[in-house]
């Protein structure tokens, strides 16, 4: 790994101007990292996308993120332009050897921000762990090793409610659930915060749903609308206010390696995951982290 510069803590709040405004404080005053997972079983809803998004557009405004990809199909690791090589450990060697995250966390091409890289061997972990002890809390037991490295974790899940995202929520503080303006929007989402909440009573009593995001926003359509005010309806505040739009330049940005906010800064895209960074990180100072237990 390479690490972290050693410097003070740093921390931040949006202005209703919309610009960044920065403080810098002690670090005793705002705890260790906040761990937040993003998670929806449904496939290709934004999931990936968001997670990168919302990292990179934190870590420009100088707060030090850790991006963890917990996904087998290793698109987050991809899609920040990191490439392993024969051999190079993953996530994979922290979930079933308890490899330290530092030997296996890379620096990305964006400043202030870390990649916990996947890899496909990531599809064999969910069925080993079946056997192991407290196989639930593998990565909070290896996350709890770094939060006092970075200002927040954000984790990238698979499309399930497998052995992968319940180690994820057992770690996490918060949940972001990306929700695409489509037909059939809000299926399964019963499921979901059902096994959140199954999971705050067993596992980890911190966990919240931090917001639920709308992505693939077409102002143009009536169905769009309709998903959102029907995802409004239902879960209140708890949504985030910023919606995501469908666009080209958002779909392009993976294939060149880099996020959005990286490969094309003034576009829609980007400029809603900087909205979207800022409403999350305002949540996330909301928290108060220094009464999480451990
Ligand atoms: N706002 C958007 N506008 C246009 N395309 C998008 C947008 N968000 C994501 N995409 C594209 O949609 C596809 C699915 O997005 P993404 O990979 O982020 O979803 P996911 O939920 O992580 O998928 P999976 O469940 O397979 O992990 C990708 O090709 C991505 O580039
Ligand atoms: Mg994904």
């Amino acid at each position: 790994m390479t690490t972290p510069p050693e410097r003070d803590r740093w921390y931040g709040y949006w202005r209703s101007d919309r610009r960044f405004h920065v403080k810098h404080d002690d670090r005793s005053t705002i705890g260790p990292a906040s761990v937040i997972v993003v998670a929806n079983q449904k496939g290709g809803v934004g999931k990936t996308t968001t997670a990168v998004s919302v990292a990179a557009a934190l870590a420009q405004q100088s707060i030090r993120v850790l991006l963890v990809d917990s996904d087998p199909q290793a698109n987050c690791t991809s899609g920040i332009g990191i490439r392993l090589r024969e051999g190079q450990p993953s996530i994979y060697d922290v979930l079933r050897t308890g490899t330290a995250v530092q030997k296996v966390v890379e620096q990305t091409d964006v400043d202030n921000l870390w990649l916990l890289p996947s890899s496909i061997d990531l599809a064999g972990a969910e069925i080993e762990l079946v056997s192991a002890l407290s196989r639930e809390q593998q990565l909070r037991r290896a996350l709890d090793d770094v939060r006092d490295d970075f200002d927040i974790i954000i984790v990238d899940c698979p499309p399930s409610l497998g052995l992968l995202t319940i180690n994820a929520m057992s770690a996490a503080d918060g949940v972001i659930v990306p929700i695409q303006c489509e037909y059939f929007a809000l299926e399964g989402l019963g499921a979901l915060t059902r096994n959140a909440e199954l999971i705050r009573q067993t596992l980890n009593r911190d966990l919240k749903i931090t917001g639920f995001a709308l992505t693939m926003y077409d102002g143009r359509t009536k169905l769009s609308h309709e998903v959102a005010e029907e995802v409004r309806r239902h879960f209140g505040d708890l949504v985030f206010r910023t919606r995501i739009p469908r666009s080209v330049r958002l779909a392009e940005a993976p294939s060149y390696g880099q996020p959005i906010t990286v490969f094309d800064p003034g576009s829609r895209g980007a400029v809603a995951y900087h909205r979207l960074a800022s409403e999350l990180w305002e949540r996330v100072l909301a928290t108060d982290t220094t009464t999480r237990s451990t």
